[in-house]
Formats: structure tokens, C-alpha cells, sequence
């Protein structure tokens, strides 16, 4: 069985994409929920924002795995590269896990990239795999779910109303307004103490940037941020996938060190669900992912309602470590 590179998949080999995700969602404790076909397809399409390299291996007209590599930023940027490998649980252990990543190396030496990361679920066979190809453990994410129909309004209100003074609310969907874009990147830059494997620096055009490639796959993305004077001193971003089945994703939150203490985050945090349940009445669970170090987010979660669901891992390799 050979690895084929997929330039512009066809709407068949598109299919049989979703066909192997669907398989490996059926055998696997999943973190998500399985995409709809109409969003693997807007995934593995040109316009999902950001740079991919796709490969699959077939097996008489089937594939029997496929891996993506996205590259986000320019080439040579020292941002990791994200791979993800799926294989067919009928074809495992025969090495097409490591082939497929053998050519995601390729990819990441051939853009410049110093390194690559993947997100997966602890206790899987992932951990093992990834562990036997050169990959180190460098983040432990606790995958927290929030059901909206155990929050009760009157939470929400009250913590509106404890906003503190000084600060005023905004909120935006889609790409942050030119007004707001250094403010948010400054903000962003907040969350690199929780994202060292990932501290490349934030700047407007990154922050654009992650909203095209949101927009690219059809889904909306929904922001509110607290403003002290033009500072965003706080922020909080949902993101509601195309053909919504009833769960967001929260993205990022920070707030930034001069700020902290003031319990802006889950001001924000409780606007957002304010304006989801009117903006987006179809969405009934939030899942969010918070680094086992952040003890505060993790509180801030907990007093929303958020609930632990399960416990992911970052992986990360230096490309020369690769197979
Ligand atoms: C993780 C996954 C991609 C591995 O694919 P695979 O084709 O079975 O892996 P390979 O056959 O190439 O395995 C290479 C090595 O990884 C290790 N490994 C893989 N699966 C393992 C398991 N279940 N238990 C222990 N070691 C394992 C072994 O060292 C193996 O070498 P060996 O078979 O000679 O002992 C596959 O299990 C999968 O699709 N899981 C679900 C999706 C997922 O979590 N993807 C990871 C995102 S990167």
C-alpha cells in the first residue's frame, strides 16, 4: 500500500476521507463530535484558510488512511506545523501511521518548519504512536463541557451585572474591526504563558489570519472582549461550526497581566452566553480544552458550569526527530 499526495482531492476521494473519519469515530473515544461530510469537505477544500498538505493511502479503491499537515503562516515561519493521522482501525499496526507521517516530515523540511505539533485524546493509541516516532508530551489539556441547559439565566444575569467598573463591553463576529485588531493581538499576546509550545508572537495580521481560516470552513466565529480605555483587557472567542449540531467550541480567552483579579474573564465568559443564547439559540453545549496548569481558567470554567469530559495531550516533535 503506497502514500499518494492529494493536491485538490476529487469529490470521490473527498469521500472516502470522511468515509475513514467515520470509521475511526466509531471505534475511538472521540473528542468532538463527527463533522458532517459537508465540512470535511470544506476542510480538505482550497478554501479552508490555511496552507495543508493532504495524503491518503488506498487499499482497492478504499483508503485505508489518510493525514493532513496544516501550515499555518508563511513558509519558513518557525510555527509548528499540525499533523493529524488517521487510520482505519481494520489496518492498524501495519505501519501506515509512520508512512504517513515519513511524508508529513517531507512536508514540514520542505516548507522550513522547525517542528510539528498534534492534539490527541490521552489514553488512545495515539499516545504510543506518536511516543515510538520521536513526539514528547508538552501540554495537558482538560477537555471541560458546558451544557447550556444546566445554567440556569439567573447565573448568568447576575454575573452581567458584577461587571467591574471601568471597563465596557464589546463584541463582534467574524474578523475583529480595524478600531480593535493591535488591542487584540496585544491580548493575545496574554495567552503565551499557556501556549509555550506555540509562542510564536501575535500581531493584527495573525489575528486576521485565524478569523479567514475559521470563516474558510464555514464556521462563525463570535467574540467579546472588555475594554479599558481602547486597552482590550479581556477576551473570549466561540466558534459555531458550519451546520451547527448543537456544540461550540470555546477558542481562546485572556486576560491580560495588568487586569487579572478583577474577574473579567468570566465577565466576558457570561456576555458571550448571553449573546450565544439569543444569537444562536441552536447551540447547547460548549467544549473547551484548558491547560492542567491554568488553574484559574479551570475555576473560572467550573463556576460557569463547565463539567471535565476527558483529558487531551499537545504532542510536539523537532522535524529532524521525525521518521
Ligand atoms: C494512532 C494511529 C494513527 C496509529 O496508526 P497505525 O497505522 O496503527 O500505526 P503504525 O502501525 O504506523 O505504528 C507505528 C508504531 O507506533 C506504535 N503504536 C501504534 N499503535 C500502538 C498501540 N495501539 N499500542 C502500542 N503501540 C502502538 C508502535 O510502536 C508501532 O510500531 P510496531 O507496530 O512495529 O510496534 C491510529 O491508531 C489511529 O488512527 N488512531 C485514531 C486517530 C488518532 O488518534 N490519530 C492521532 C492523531 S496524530
Amino acid at each position: 500500500m503506497d502514500v499518494i499526495a492529494l493536491d485538490s482531492p476529487t469529490d470521490a476521494q473527498i469521500r472516502e476521507w470522511h468515509d475513514v473519519l467515520a470509521a475511526v469515530h466509531a471505534a475511538d473515544p472521540a473528542a468532538h463530535p463527527l463533522p458532517g461530510p459537508d465540512r470535511t469537505a470544506r476542510l480538505l477544500g482550497a478554501g479552508s484558510g490555511t496552507r495543508q498538505q493532504l495524503w491518503a493511502v488506498p487499499d482497492g479503491g478504499r483508503f485505508a488512511a489518510v493525514a493532513a499537515l496544516r501550515l499555518p503562516g508563511e513558509p519558513g515561519t518557525d510555527r509548528p506545523g499540525e499533523i493529524d493521522v488517521q487510520v482505519r482501525p481494520s489496518h492498524r499496526r501495519r505501519g501506515l501511521g509512520r508512512r504517513l507521517l515519513t511524508a508529513a516530515a517531507e512536508g514540514l523540511r520542505a516548507d522550513g518548519r522547525p517542528s510539528v505539533i498534534a492534539q490527541v485524546l490521552a489514553g488512545t493509541p495515539a499516545v504510543p504512536f506518536l511516543e515510538s516516532q520521536g513526539f514528547e508530551c508538552v501540554l495537558t489539556l482538560r477537555g471541560m463541557l458546558l451544557r447550556l441547559d444546566d445554567v440556569p439565566p439567573e447565573r448568568i444575569s447576575r454575573l452581567l451585572a458584577e461587571g467591574p467598573a471601568g471597563y465596557r463591553l464589546v463584541r463582534w463576529e467574524g474578523t475583529v474591526p480595524d478600531e480593535h485588531a493591535a488591542a487584540l493581538a496585544r491580548a493575545k499576546h496574554a495567552m503565551v504563558d499557556f501556549a509555550e509550545y506555540d509562542g510564536a508572537s501575535w500581531d493584527a495580521r495573525r489575528v486576521r489570519e485565524m478569523a479567514a481560516t475559521v470563516a474558510g470552513r464555514g464556521d462563525d466565529l463570535y467574540t467579546v472582549a472588555a475594554l479599558h480605555g481602547d486597552v482590550i483587557a479581556g477576551f473570549t472567542e466561540i466558534v459555531v461550526p458550519h451546520g451547527c449540531a448543537g456544540r461550540a467550541a470555546q477558542y481562546d480567552t485572556a486576560v491580560v497581566p495588568e487586569h487579572r483579579g478583577r474577574r473579567l474573564g468570566i465577565w466576558v465568559k457570561a456576555a458571550m452566553l448571553a449573546w450565544l443564547a439569543g444569537e444562536r439559540p441552536g447551540v447547547r453545549e460548549i467544549e473547551t480544552d484548558n491547560s492542567g496548569d491554568n488553574p484559574h481558567m479551570i475555576a473560572v470554567n467550573e463556576e460557569l458550569g463547565f463539567r471535565l469530559e476527558r483529558e487531551s495531550l499537545e504532542y510536539q516533535a523537532p522535524t529532524p526527530a521525525l521518521p
